[in-house]
């Protein structure tokens, strides 16, 4: 690998390129080069096989003028350890030249091809042919010709380009190989690496693939070559059809949006997820004991769901946080903890706020989002899309289910990478497997829903209660009656309810209770009971096949059995239906509820 280095600003560009360039002799040294444009004279150009700390004697003694300038140390990969094939490499006029770090693979049929057009070749190395095909399309804008330049290259670089005839700038480009622009004081440096430049200045900024810089004595401008992706969704997807309503047609759609979310992702008979998007952190995912999911509204929800699921199968201490306050917490986050933001949209400012903070801390950053190539996209390390397809009804309801079971995969595959057994790791993957189903079925209830939507549309206030994996649900459920009906409801873990909520009780009271039949059914039952005994309804909902709830409660809703895990991906359908029929019973804008938006992208 090579080391190379580019100055532009105030100073005198040579003592500054000579210094940088000893710090990178370690990048390799068979020989080494420099250019110094000099607005008086000739340009300074100097290469020489051998050390660079062996001839620095020599250099020092050297009167060099002009403040831009590039210099090179090499690592000969084309072509013998001769002075000529030293970089900087120059155009077949002398104006340009560049200096390089990588491999061009397509450097053979480019130069034959530039040799046709009359273009004359000195060295044997693969890094003449940019210098040419810059002259090539050269026009008088440095930047305009290096970018058309480099879309024929094939392979690695790093490189920095100067022309006597565009003086007053370094052009630098990166592709595969790390090139960084070190700002300082009145100038600017780029290098291969930060060694070259910390003696000038410790702001750096890392150029990412793809992209071009330009840099003046003022400034830097840095072009981005990002390639447009398909937009995954149809015309119709954004459409109604045939239902009254966004919302309706997208808690509808739920099972194959859960298809979705799962294609590509499970592999049943191993127990295992893949999860493509996690794939560059597999490594630094291994070595976490501490995840920090931060989000916003139902988004924070799946995170409540997903802090049990990683705790109990991948025995990682999980902490989930409002985005509004996380951001203002002392950070208790190390090397071992990641953050996880949660965000249909990929674009909501809290969440947003909090990803920046982690990341500025250094803390790897993951994301799961709906929308491709949104913000949080773009700023995670690492992330999972959810391809529910376009949520437009502001109240979340198929991205919520999608984002539970992006999580469920999360949480096997972290545990799968920890202690969670092949054989728990199958069952969670099978159960996975049929939840489109599940979710199919227990959209059945949606006309004895709406009846019951009927008997509850005029209630004040609501309380919704639950316990562990279901304890997020209350809220949730209690948050969707809330935005789409403006019926106070309040979610509550049940098991708090003697500790003050239960003063509210009166007769005819509405309580929604989530009992599924799982570890903690009888003591929501007992919850049920500590109710119905102050007059409370109850509004049950409960696993299929449970006769005994039917004694207890006033109406029951029935969800089919599952693993108590994926239990809330079955027990929030009722409750996205309950709020949205109860709404449309009040004449609410189901759609576009009060006072909402859809992506809340201010703070
Ligand atoms: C949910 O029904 C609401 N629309 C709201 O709470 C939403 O979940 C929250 O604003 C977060 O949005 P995001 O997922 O796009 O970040």
């Amino acid at each position: 690998m090579c080391g190379i280095i580019g100055y532009i600003g105030v100073k005198p560009a040579f003592p500054i390129l000579l210094s940088g360039l000893k710090r990178m002799e370690y990048r390799g040294y068979d020989s080494f080069g420099f250019r110094v444009l000099d607005s008086d004279n000739e340009p300074f150009f100097y290469k020489k096989t051998g050390k660079i700390s062996l001839a620095e004697p020599e250099l020092l003694t050297m009167k060099v003028k002009g403040r831009v300038g590039h210099a090179h140390t090499r690592w000969a990969t084309h072509g013998q350890v001769t002075d000529c094939n030293a970089h900087p490499h120059l155009d077949c006029k002398g104006d340009i030249s560049v200096v390089h770090n990588g491999i061009i693979e397509n450097y053979k049929e480019l130069r034959e091809e530039l040799q046709r057009e009359g273009h004359k070749f000195v060295s044997q190395t693969d890094t003449e042919v940019i210098a040419h095909l810059v002259e090539k399309f050269f026009d008088g804008n440095l930047e305009c010709a290096v970018k058309k330049a480099v879309g024929f290259l094939r392979g690695t670089y790093g490189i920095v380009v100067i022309s006597k005839n565009d003086p007053d700038k370094l052009v630098a480009a990166r592709s595969g190989s790390p090139l960084l622009i070190g700002v300082g004081e009145n100038e600017f440096l780029v290098a291969s690496d930060p060694a070259a430049v910390v003696s000038s200045t410790k702001k750096v900024l890392y150029l990412n693939e793809g992209e071009v810089a330009t840099i003046t004595p003022e400034n830097y401008f840095i072009f981005t070559e990002r390639q447009p992706h398909e937009i995954e969704w149809s015309a119709e997807d954004v459409e109604k059809g045939t239902y009254p309503h966004f919302m309706l047609k997208e808690i509808m759609e739920q099972p194959s949006s859960l298809k979705n979310s799962l294609r590509g992702r499970l592999i049943v008979e191993e127990g295992r997820a893949q999860l493509g998007g996690l794939k560059s952190v597999e490594e630094r995912l291994r070595d976490i004991d501490k995840m920090y999911i931060v989000a916003c509204g139902t988004a924070r929800y799946a995170g409540l769901v997903a802090e049990y699921m990683f705790e109990e199968y991948a025995g990682i201490t999980t902490k989930v946080d409002a985005a509004s306050e996380f951001r203002y917490r002392k950070s208790t986050m190390d090397r071992k903890s990641a953050i996880l933001v949660v965000s249909q949209s990929g674009e909501t400012a809290d969440t947003l706020a909090a990803l920046r903070d982690a990341k500025s801390r250094g803390i790897l950053t993951l994301g799961i989002t709906n929308v491709v190539d949104s913000t949080q996209a773009r700023e995670t390390d690492a992330g999972v899309y959810n391809h529910a397809g376009p949520e437009i009804g502001v109240a979340s309801t198929k991205a919520f289910t999608s984002q539970l079971e992006v999580l469920a995969l999360m949480a096997l595959c972290l545990g799968r990478q920890r202690q969670l057994s092949n054989v728990m790791g199958q069952r969670i993957a099978a159960e996975l497997e049929r939840m489109p189903d599940l979710v199919e079925l227990a959209l059945k209830c949606a006309p004895h829903v709406k009846e019951l939507a009927e008997k509850y549309k005029d209630s004040e206030n609501m309380i919704y209660l639950g316990r562990k994996y279901n304890n997020p649900i209350a809220m949730e459920g209690a948050l969707k009656m809330k935005e789409l009906s403006y019926i106070h409801a309040e979610g509550v873990a049940a098991g708090e309810l003697k500790h003050g909520m239960i003063a509210l009780i009166e007769n005819g009271f509405p309580a929604i209770a989530i009992c599924p039949s799982d570890s903690v059914y009888e003591k929501m039952i007992s919850n049920i009971m500590e109710l119905k005994a102050r007059g409370a309804r109850v509004l049950a909902v409960a696993t299929e096949g449970n006769e005994e709830i039917v004694q207890i409660v006033d109406d029951v809703i029935y969800i089919p059995k599952t693993l108590e895990m994926l239990t809330p991906i079955l027990s929030v359908i009722p409750m996205q239906l309950f709020a949205y029929y109860v709404a449309a019973a009040r004449g609410c804008d189901v759609d576009k509820p009060r006072n909402l938006a859809k992506s809340v992208t201010v703070e």
